[in-house]
C-alpha cells in the first residue's frame, strides 16, 4: 500500500454563517487569517520528515470557505504546503463558495496542482438561499464555474441540500434540472441535518421554520437518484453521484478505510489506532503552535475491535459495499472472532433486506441506505462489549 498521506486541511473561514451550517468557521479577518497561516506552517514544519518526503496522494482543503483567502494568502498556502505537493498529488481539491472565487486565484491554484474544485451551491432558488443565509446567488454559480473551467480545471463538484424548509417536490425538480444543465463531473446531495448550533436549529425548536418530514426528505433523495441516474451520474455513496471516473478520490480513501491526516482547528486525523480531533478553537490552536506545543486536540487509541468496525462502517456507506470477512482475516485474531460474532446479525440483516451479500462483497440495500444508523448500531451492538 502507498505511504503517501491522504491531507485534510481545514481553512476555518467564511464571509458570513450559513442557517443550517454547524462546520468550525469564524468570520474572514486578513489578519486572523494571516495567524492561521503561520500556525499551520508551524504545524506542518513539526511533521517527521518522511511524512513529508512521502507527500500527498490527496489533498482536499476544506472548511469553512477556503476560497474566502485573500490572493496573496492563497500564494502564501500554496508556498506552505509545496513540502508535501511538490512530487505531484494525484487529487488536490478546494472547496468554494460560487460567490467568492477570483480568477487570477483559481488559476494560481491550476498552476499549484489543485485539480478539483468543490462548490456549495444548495439550491438553485434565490429566495431560498436567502432565507438560508447564503452570499450567493443561483446566477453566480454558472459564472463562478466559467472561472473555474477557463482557468483549465474540468473536475467540478456541486453541493446540493435536500429537505430544505420551503422547498417542494417541484422546487427541488429545478434544482436538480439546474444542476445537470451545468454538467458538474460530481454532486454531493445531502439530506439537511437539523445541526444544534446552527440557527436553523434554533428557529426550529422555536417554531419558526418548519423543516420537512423525514419521509419527504427521504423522497427527495430518491428523486435525486432517480434524476442523477438518468443524467449518468452514479451514485457511489449515499449523499455522493459521479460521472464515470470523477468519483472524490480523497473521501473514497476514507471511506474505503485508509488514514487519513487533518490540520487546522476542528480537523481530524486517523493513523493506524490513533484518532484525534483537534479543538474547534482557532485562537486556541494559533497560541498552541506559536507556543511550540501541539494543537489542543482530543487523542484517542482505540482498540482493534473499534478501530475494525469503524473502518467496516465508512465502507458500507458505498456503493461497492465491502469485504467483510477479508478484512476481519486482515485485523487477525480479534477481527476472526468478531466475523464469527457478526454472523447471526449479518444474516438477519439480509432477511431484513437490509444488506446483501455476494461473496465477500456486503452492500447496503437501497432500504438499508435509509436506515444506515440503525443498521450499523444493530451489526454493531451484536459485536459485544468485550474484545472479541
Ligand atoms: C464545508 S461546506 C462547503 C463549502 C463552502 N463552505 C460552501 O458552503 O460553499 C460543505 C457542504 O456541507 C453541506 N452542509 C453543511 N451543513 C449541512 C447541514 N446541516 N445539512 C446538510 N448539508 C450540510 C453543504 O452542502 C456544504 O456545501
Ligand atoms: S456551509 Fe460553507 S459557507 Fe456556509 S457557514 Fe458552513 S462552511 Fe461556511
Amino acid at each position: 500500500m502507498s505511504n503517501r498521506i491522504h491531507l485534510y486541511i481545514h481553512v476555518p473561514f467564511c464571509s458570513g454563517k450559513c442557517a443550517y451550517c454547524a462546520f468550525y468557521s469564524v468570520p474572514y479577518e486578513s489578519t486572523l487569517a494571516d495567524r492561521f497561516l503561520d500556525a499551520l506552517e508551524r504545524e506542518l514544519d513539526g511533521w517527521p520528515p518522511e511524512a513529508k518526503a512521502a507527500g500527498c496522494e490527496t489533498l482536499y482543503i476544506g472548511g469553512g470557505t477556503p476560497s474566502v483567502l485573500s490572493e496573496s494568502q492563497w500564494e502564501r498556502l500554496l508556498s506552505i504546503l509545496r513540502p508535501v505537493t511538490r512530487g505531484g498529488v494525484q487529487e488536490w481539491t478546494v472547496e468554494a463558495n460560487p460567490g467568492a472565487l477570483r480568477a487570477a486565484t483559481v488559476k494560481s491554484m491550476d498552476v499549484a496542482g489543485v485539480n478539483r474544485i468543490s462548490m456549495g451551491v444548495q439550491s438553485f432558488d434565490d429566495a431560498i438561499l436567502e432565507t438560508i443565509c447564503r452570499r450567493h446567488s443561483a446566477a453566480d454559480v454558472a459564472a463562478a464555474l466559467d472561472v473555474v473551467r477557463a482557468a483549465g480545471i474540468s473536475n467540478v463538484g456541486l453541493d446540493l441540500i435536500a429537505g430544505l424548509p420551503g422547498v417542494d417536490a417541484n422546487g427541488w425538480l429545478s434544482t436538480l434540472t439546474e444542476a445537470v444543465a451545468l454538467d458538474p463531473a460530481h454532486l454531493s446531495v445531502y439530506a439537511l441535518g437539523l445541526e444544534p448550533g446552527s440557527r436553523l436549529y434554533r428557529q426550529s425548536r422555536a417554531g419558526e421554520v418548519v423543516v420537512p418530514h423525514d419521509d419527504a426528505v427521504t423522497a427527495s433523495l430518491n428523486q435525486a437518484e432517480a434524476v442523477l441516474a438518468g443524467k449518468g451520474y452514479r451514485r457511489y455513496e449515499i449523499s455522493n453521484y459521479a460521472k464515470p471516473g470523477r468519483e472524490c478520490l480523497h473521501n473514497l480513501s476514507c471511506w474505503r478505510g485508509n488514514d487519513y491526516v487533518g490540520l487546522g482547528p476542528a480537523a481530524s486525523s486517523r493513523v493506524g489506532l490513533n484518532r484525534s480531533t483537534h479543538k474547534a478553537d482557532l485562537d486556541a490552536y494559533c497560541a498552541a503552535l506559536e507556543a511550540g506545543s501541539l494543537p489542543p486536540a482530543e487523542r484517542e487509541c482505540v482498540d482493534e475491535r473499534t478501530d475494525l468496525c469503524e473502518r467496516l462502517i465508512f465502507g458500507l456507506r458505498l456503493e461497492e459495499g465491502v469485504a467483510f470477512r477479508s478484512r476481519c482475516d486482515d485485523a487477525g485474531a480479534v477481527g476472526r472472532a468478531l466475523w464469527e460474532r457478526w454472523q447471526p446479525g449479518l444474516k438477519t440483516l439480509c432477511e431484513q433486506g437490509l444488506l446483501l451479500q455476494s461473496g465477500d462483497c456486503w452492500k447496503a440495500t437501497r432500504r438499508g441506505h435509509e436506515v444506515l444508523d440503525s443498521v450499523l448500531a444493530q451489526l454493531v451492538g451484536s459485536s459485544g462489549d468485550d474484545n472479541g
